[in-house]
């Protein structure tokens, strides 16, 4: 079964109760402060049931939504005109050609992802040179299975290292599918190995109205450069 078939229904809430909104406004914000991307190609790996490419297209860019799950493409597409939408998988992107994109963007997928390494390569040569990648991911020191609340915005953390974990209970997303967590560090020399310069990171604000304070999502921004050898 692909990532997040038979999941959609539940998906569809998340999005709608807003849990990737912090994300979606993130890329929007740096893609305009980066370009007019009227008219730019940008690609959405991972892009779930559109939304993020919804406004993308809305603002003027060409868009291409890429997601491995037949299911969450369907919904895309039935909802959403205007962007092309592609069933594939992130960690290979074989639809698509070299060097044929401006932006690629991903929200809240590379915690999903086996191999977050080829996701970089992949994305990195579909690029056109000096093209850019920005990613949002779930803050791994903050958003995490070792990380408790401790009901007054603080939390403390367990564990930190790198490994795959799956929640507990059953019928939900993360029960189900799992995610990988990896520390920041492993997120960032990954960028910067598969041939990226990193123009700039954060950790985005909470929109919620939770008791949390502490950063629910951490972003970067990097130009393709040549890999280092
Ligand atoms: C948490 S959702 C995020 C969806 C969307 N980007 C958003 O922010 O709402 C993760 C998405 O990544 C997709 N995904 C997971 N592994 C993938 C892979 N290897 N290639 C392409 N998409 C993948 C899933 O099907 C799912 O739609």
């Amino acid at each position: 079964m692909a990532q997040y078939d038979g999941f959609a229904e539940q998906y569809r809430e998340m999005v709608k109760k807003g849990g990737p909104e912090a994300s979606f406004r993130y890329i929007m914000r740096q893609l305009t402060r980066l370009d007019d991307i009227r008219n730019k190609s940008i690609c959405d790996i991972g892009c779930g049931q559109g939304e993020l490419c919804r406004r993308m297209a809305f603002a003027g860019a060409r868009v291409t939504g890429v997601d491995l799950s037949a299911e969450q493409i369907a919904i895309a597409r039935g909802d959403i005109a205007g962007v092309r939408w592609v069933q594939d998988d992130a960690m290979s992107l074989g639809s698509l050609p070299d060097e044929s994109f401006d932006y690629v963007v991903s929200s809240v997928m590379l915690m999903d992802v086996p191999d977050h390494r080829a996701v970089f390569r992949a994305s990195r040569r579909i690029l056109k040179p000096d093209g850019v990648m920005i990613w949002v991911i779930m803050h791994p020191c903050f958003q995490s299975p070792f990380s408790h609340p401790l009901g007054d915005g603080s939390r403390k953390v367990l564990d930190y290292k790198e490994q795959f974990w799956k929640s507990q209970g059953t019928g939900t997303i993360r029960s189900t599918l799992g995610a990988y967590h990896r520390p920041l560090s492993a997120y960032l020399n990954d960028f910067m190995e598969a041939g990226f310069s990193v123009i700039r990171v954060d950790e985005l604000e909470r929109l919620d109205s939770s008791v949390d304070v502490l950063p629910a999502h951490f972003a970067a921004v990097g130009r393709k450069v040549r890999p280092s050898v």
